[in-house]
């Protein structure tokens, strides 16, 4: 097959046309540019290549790309400035024919809650260090992984999370994992079906994780203090021993509060009273705006918490890398979980990280992100003070997404696909719940992943679908 593959300058535009169908060129040309400006990958206002820049480039005549081009122009998908060149339409001025009812599969402003900035991924250092590892790992780097993992990465996370967190861990007490979600996993086999309460709201894929591994799961009510803890013996009376609880004390996930002082306090007195244990899911918490972080619940009862931290927040979800700091007594069958599921996560990764930790290269990371997300949080609180007049946000003071309180409850549904037709991602609350609540006045939104003009854009676009809703 002779597929040619064609980049240029200006905006990155990747466009495959086949030589071996009998679909026309022009006519893949532009079907190839309507599916980038609909999914978004072309987004609004952006210069489109110059025509003879893009027929060198995918190897046709000028002639075939200005045709295309003057397709989509009177479609609406484009739009031609005298002297300027060819720009993607405003999608909400774009024709009948640009507005096709299926709306883009990733918004232009998508406010995803699960991301950092991935444009931000330290691709130079992670390079570096992988180059690094590739040169200097021992031959015996390539056989089987530890199924705890690399000693070598689970050294260097003890210190960081030492000194970062307040966690107290040893490297013989670390297994890493695929990340945390994989990590959820093993906890509940190595439960063996106990009861595990879960706050509620929280993430329902991590509750689909846990229940598949056979926890039983109850739910934990969170109000303005985080996990409502003094509830738990209340909950063991009526649903039976509670085994674990797992929260999420440093920024609530999703509200964004964090879990009050005298709960974590309680929270540990349950655990010791009852021999139970608590799972930390610290997964945001190097991300803290206007004060210091409270360490690490962990550092104050090593024996009854489980510590659970991931990249996915400080360098991308993509690596699949976290960790837990275990409990001795829960080390060996979580140890055994894991070589079950998989013998262990990927060495040339582990090392690499290891290598990014230990040079210095991952603080550096953490602070310049830090103050990339501060800004961002900023202009999230700008815009919707701007655009959202009657809606508040909360959980602001850490992590990488908030809670804006529209002041009114909305179907979430439709208020979803509405600003989806605006290419706007947006992530209601209600869904979080166990129990969904439909209708609700909670949106959960990621500003990392977002640029300053894009959350401006995209908050006033959630401004004018709600007014029309
Ligand atoms: C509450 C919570 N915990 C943990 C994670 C990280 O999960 P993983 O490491 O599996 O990507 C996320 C990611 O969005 C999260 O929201």
């Amino acid at each position: 097959m002779s597929t040619e593959t064609g980049t240029s300058s200006g905006p990155e535009l990747l466009l495959d046309l086949n030589r071996d169908v009998r679909r026309p060129l022009r006519a893949q040309l532009e079907d190839g540019l309507r599916e980038a400006v609909r999914s978004g990958r072309l987004p609004a206002h952006i210069r489109l290549p110059a025509t003879r820049a893009l027929a060198s480039d995918l190897g046709v005549s000028r002639r075939l790309v200005v045709d295309a081009y003057g397709q989509l122009l009177a479609e609406g998908y484009l739009v031609a400035r005298r002297g300027a060149g060819t720009f993607v339409a405003d999608a909400a001025g774009a024709s009948a024919a640009a507005a096709a009812e299926t709306p883009p599969s990733v918004p232009t402003f998508d406010f995803f809650p699960g991301f950092p900035d991935l444009a931000n991924f330290p691709r130079n250092a992670w390079l570096r260090a992988l180059r690094a590892t590739l040169r200097d790992a021992p031959d015996r780097a390539f056989g089987y992984p530890d199924p705890r993992g690399a000693l070598e990465l689970r050294r260097a996370l003890a210190g960081h999370l030492r000194r970062v967190r307040g966690v107290v861990a040893d490297p013989e007490t670390i297994v890493v994992c695929s990340g945390a979600a994989q990590g959820f996993f093993l906890l509940a086999r190595a439960l063996g079906g106990g009861r595990l309460a879960v706050e509620d709201p929280g993430l329902p894929a991590h509750r689909a994780i846990l229940a598949e591994a056979s926890a039983q799961l109850v739910a934990l009510p969170v109000d303005e203090g985080g996990a409502c803890v003094a509830e738990l013996d209340a909950l063991s009376a009526r649903e039976g021993t509670i085994d674990a609880v797992l929260v999420t004390p440093a920024h609530q996930s999703p509200t964004g509060v964090a879990l009050a002082p005298p709960r974590r306090a309680a929270l540990l007195a349950w655990a010791g009273e009852n021999e139970g244990l608590v799972i930390e899911d610290d997964y945001d918490a190097e991300y803290r705006y206007d004060r210091a972080p409270l360490g690490a619940m962990q550092g104050l009862a090593a024996d009854r918490v489980v510590y659970v931290g991931t990249v996915s927040k400080t360098l991308a979800p993509a690596l699949r890398l976290g960790w837990l700091v275990l409990p001795p007594r829960l080390l060996e069958r979580v140890v055994s979980a894991k070589l079950l599921a998989d013998h262990g996560c990927p060495t040339i990764d582990q090392l690499a990280l290891a290598q990014l930790i230990d040079s210095g290269a991952y603080d550096r990371h953490l602070r310049q992100a830090r103050r990339r997300y501060r800004a961002r949080r900023d202009a999230l609180v700008h815009a919707v003070a701007r655009h959202l007049p009657n809606a508040r946000v909360t959980g602001l003071a850490a992590g990488l997404h908030a809670v804006v309180r529209l002041g009114r409850p909305v179907d979430g549904m439709a208020l979803m696909q509405a600003a989806a037709r605006q290419s706007v991602g947006v992530y209601p609350l209600g869904y979080a719940y166990m129990d969904v609540r439909a209708v609700d006045d909670g949106l959960v939104l990621g500003y990392a992943n977002l640029a300053e003009p894009a959350i401006e854009e995209g908050i006033r676009r959630l401004g004018a679908v709600l007014e029309e809703l």
